[in-house]
C-alpha cells in the first residue's frame, strides 16, 4: 500500500499461483543449480572454531548474498563440506520449486496452495543407497572428524545438528516422526540432542524413558534444504514428515534403514548418525546462541545419543543452520513456511476470510504474527488473533499477534505498526492470554521460573483492524488507489534512479 506497486502482493490476489517444480532431488543437485546461477563461493582452510562463524555473521544477517561451502576445514579430511547461507535471495524459490519472480508473500501463497491439500505419499523402503557408501561402527566411530563449527564464541561446544532432522519413533504407535532438534557433539561417540518439552521427539522420548528403555534415534546431517525445511514445520501429531516431504514431490522418498534401529532415512542422504538414548545418561547441553538472538543458559542435564553408526557419502556435505540475531537465514525460511500453514491452521480451526498472514521475520517467524482479515461479523478479528495464537503453527513460544484489516499488506512490517498505530486503541483494542506454551529458550522467563519447569508466557492480541461496528464510518486512508498509484509510479518513478 505505500510501497512501489510492483512490489505488492497484487497478482496473488487475483489467486493466480504459481505451480511447483522442484529443479534438484538432493542436496547435490541442489548445488549444483545454485552454482551454475553464479551464487555459490567456496571458501578452503577456514577453522571451525573461529572462521565458520565469522563469514556467517558477514553474510547471513542480508538479503541475496551467496551461499558459502567450506572445503578442507582445519583438521577435516578434504571433501568433508558444510553449507552456509542457502535460504536467501531467489534461491528461496529455487529451494521450494517456484519461479524466482516471485516475492516472500507470493511464494508463502503458492508454497500454502501447493501444500494444503497434499495427501502424505508413504516413503519407499529401498535396501541400498548412496549414503551406506561409508559405513563407520565400534572403534572406528568419530564424530569429531566432521567439519561442525563453534557457531558462536559462547557456544557450549561444537554443533553438528543445525540444519538436520532427527528420526524417532513413537514406541507406543510406531509413528515416525522427523524433527530439527540441534545436536552438540560430547566427543567422538557422543552427541547431545536439546528437544523441548511439546516437541514430537519429545513425547516419543519421555514414552521411551518411562518404560525405561532406550530410545533409538538417527540424525540426518545433511539432505536436501526442502527435506530439512519440511522437518522443521510443524507437521500434526501421527504424520511421518517423510510422508509429507514424499507428498511435496509428488513420488515416494526412497529410504534405506539404519543396521542398528531398523528406522528409516532418505537414502541419498549426506550424513546421518544412528544411536540410542539410554535411561539415566544425561549431560549439561549449550549454552548455543538461539534463534531468538539471546545466548541461551546452559542445558543442566540433557541426555545424549551413544552412537553406534555413522553413514555418509562420500565427500559428504553437511547444512548449516545458523542461529544469529534477527534478521536472518532461519527467521526468512519459517516465515515462509510458518505463514502458510498458520493460515491453513485458522482457515481449518472454522474462521472465515483471513486474507493473509505473515510470521514476522523480526520475531522469529514466532513472536510477531500478523493476521489479515476481511472483517465479517462483530468478534471476528478477536476470534482470529485468539486463534492465530492458540493453533499448532502459532501456540509455541510466541507473544504478540497483530490482526489487521485486508488493505494492509501484512508482510510489511511498517504498514502493520501503522495500523496498530491508527486502528488500535490500546484500553479496548489488546486482550492478554495467560500461561502459555513457551520454552527454556524464552528470555523473559527467570532463571528461577526455568529452574522449577514454569515455562509459561503471555500474549498480546492487537485488534488492529477498524472498529466493527463503525467502520463504514472510518476516517478514509489517505493513499490513492492502485491505479492511480501505478499511474505516479509510471510517470514519476524514473525521479528515484
Ligand atoms: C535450525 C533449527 C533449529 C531448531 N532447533 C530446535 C531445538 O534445538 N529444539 C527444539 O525443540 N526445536 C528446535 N527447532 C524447532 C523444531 O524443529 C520445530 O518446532 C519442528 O516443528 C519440531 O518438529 P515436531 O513438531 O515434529 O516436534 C529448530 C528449528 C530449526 C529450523
Amino acid at each position: 500500500m505505500m510501497n512501489d506497486p510492483s512490489a505488492s502482493a497484487e497478482i496473488v490476489e487475483s489467486g493466480d499461483n504459481a505451480a511447483c517444480a522442484l529443479e534438484y532431488v538432493d542436496l547435490r543437485d541442489w548445488l549444483a543449480e545454485v552454482e551454475k546461477r553464479g551464487d555459490l563461493k567456496v571458501v578452503t582452510g577456514a577453522s571451525w572454531e573461529k572462521d565458520i562463524g565469522q563469514v556467517v555473521e558477514v553474510m547471513c544477517h542480508d538479503e541475496g548474498t551467496p551461499s558459502v561451502v567450506f572445503d578442507e576445514v582445519e583438521g577435516c579430511p578434504k571433501g568433508f563440506r558444510i553449507l552456509v547461507n542457502w535460504f536467501t535471495g531467489t534461491r528461496k524459490n529455487l529451494t521450494l520449486g517456484f519461479p524466482s519472480n516471485l516475492n516472500k508473500l507470493e511464494l508463502s501463497q503458492s508454497y500454502h496452495q501447493h501444500t494444503k491439500n497434499l495427501d502424505p505419499i508413504q516413503h519407499e523402503i529401498v535396501e541400498d543407497g548412496p549414503v551406506f557408501e561409508n559405513v563407520i561402527e565400534g572403534d572406528d566411530i568419530d564424530v569429531t572428524k566432521f567439519p561442525s563449527p563453534l557457531w558462536n564464541p559462547a557456544d557450549g561446544g561444537r554443533y553438528i545438528g543445525t540444519g538436520c532432522f532427527n528420526i524417532t519413533r513413537d514406541p507406543d504407535t510406531g509413528w515416525i516422526n522427523c524433527g530439527t532438534y540441534r545436536v552438540m557433539v560430547h566427543d567422538e561417540k557422543r552427541v547431545g540432542l536439546y528437544i523441548s518439552p511439546g516437541k514430537h521427539g519429545r513425547i516419543h522420548r519421555d514414552k521411551y524413558m518411562a518404560k525405561g528403555d532406550p530410545m533409538p534415534v538417527c540424525i540426518v546431517v545433511g539432505s536436501d534444504p526442502l527435506s530439512f525445511l519440511t522437518s522443521s514445520t510443524e507437521a500434526p501429531e501421527g504424520m511421518c514428515e517423510l510422508d509429507m516431504m514424499g507428498a511435496y514431490r509428488g513420488e515416494a522418498i526412497k529410504c534405506v534403514t539404519g543396521k542398528h534401529t531398523g528406522l528409516p532415512f532418505p537414502a541419498n542422504s549426506e550424513i546421518v548418525i544412528e544411536g540410542f538414548i539410554h535411561p539415566g545418561n544425561t549431560a549439561p547441553e549449550g549454552p548455543f546462541g538461539e534463534w531468538l538472538g539471546y545466548q541461551g543458559g546452559q542445558m543442566e542435564a540433557e541426555p545424549w545419543v551413544d552412537i553406534s553408526a555413522i553413514y555418509h557419502r562420500d565427500d559428504p556435505i553437511m547444512l548449516g543452520a545458523a542461529h544469529i540475531r534477527m534478521p536472518y537465514e532461519y527467521a526468512r525460511y519459517r516465515a515462509i513456511s510458518r505463514s502458510a500453514v498458520l493460515k491453513e491452521n485458522i482457515a481449518r480451526a472454522g474462521v472465515p476470510d483471513v486474507d493473509n498472514v505473515w510470521a514476522h521475520e523480526v520475531g522469529g517467524s514466532r513472536l510477531f504474527l500478523a493476521i489479515g482479515i476481511k472483517q465479517r461479523y462483530p468478534g471476528h478479528a478477536t476470534q482470529a488473533g485468539h486463534i492465530a495464537a492458540t493453533c499448532h503453527a502459532g501456540a509455541y513460544l510466541g507473544r504478540i499477534v497483530v490482526v489487521v484489516d485486508e488493505d494492509v499488506d501484512v508482510s510489511n512490517l511498517e504498514e502493520v505498526i501503522w495500523a496498530v498505530c491508527t486502528r488500535c486503541d490500546p484500553a479496548s483494542g489488546i486482550d492478554i492470554i495467560h500461561n502459555m506454551w513457551s520454552s527454556a529458550l524464552d528470555p523473559v522467563i527467570s532463571p528461577d521460573d526455568r529452574k522449577a519447569g514454569k515455562l509459561y508466557n503471555s500474549r498480546a492480541i492487537i485488534d488492529a483492524c477498524r472498529p466493527f461496528h463503525w467502520k463504514e464510518e472510518f476516517q478514509e486512508v489517505n493513499a490513492p488507489t492502485p491505479e492511480a498509484r501505478r499511474e505516479a509510479w509510471d510517470k514519476w518513478g524514473h525521479l528515484r534512479d
